[in-house]
């Protein structure tokens, strides 16, 4: 017998002595997961879709960061554990706010003929989560300027939700129909759902 076939032997047999009970009990585990991790993502979700439409759901989620950025600007340097944990926190409501926007609003954006604003906002976003990146390091290796560092992503991102709020989304919302407002606040409601 060759090693490769003795291999599927020892399977067979450990499969006939609770192997597939064990695959099916694992393969169970594995749903159970999946629908914890949907009800999660739903809780998540939830705000943003209960804001009313996709322009209402951002504003929502603005104001989230916003607050985020709030805490961090109030914190210590001897606040390093929650230092850490609103930096987690911000950096998930950040990534899930910029994945909406950018694999849904923008592309909306574009396709009403502002492909180059929606480059723009696009470039603001990796600015911001550069921004993230640092300061996460700053506070890991404990180094000097974590507020310098906030008061940074604060300005930066204050400018670009002015761009979002004040002109371009607005700007946006007048060229939609009823029904392309819908679809893109469902739409968007989706891409968030996934990365909630
Ligand atoms: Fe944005
Ligand atoms: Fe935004």
């Amino acid at each position: 017998m060759t090693d490769t076939s003795a291999r599927k032997t020892e399977m067979k047999t450990a499969m006939g002595k609770g192997g597939t009970s064990a695959l099916m009990a694992g393969v169970a585990g594995f749903g159970l997961g999946m629908m914890v991790s949907a009800g999660r993502k739903a809780a998540a979700q939830a705000a943003t879709f209960a804001a009313g439409d996709w322009f209402e759901g951002l504003k929502a989620e603005h104001q989230v960061a916003r607050g985020l950025l709030e805490k961090l600007a109030a914190t210590r340097e001897e606040d390093m554990a929650k230092r850490a944990a609103l930096v987690f926190e911000l950096q998930h409501a950040m990534g899930k706010h910029q994945v909406q926007e950018e694999y849904v609003v923008y592309c909306v954006v574009a396709a009403h003929g502002q492909a180059d604003v929606a480059e723009s906002l696009n470039a603001d976003h990796f600015e911001v989560k550069q921004g993230l990146y640092e300061l996460e390091m700053i506070g890991k290796e404990k180094r000097p300027g974590f507020l310098e560092k906030v008061a940074a992503i604060r300005t930066a991102f204050e400018s670009h939700v002015r761009e979002e709020e004040d002109e371009v989304f607005p700007a946006l919302q007048v060229m939609l129909t009823d029904a392309e407002k819908t679809a893109l606040t469902n739409r968007m409601n989706r891409e968030g759902f996934k990365v909630a």
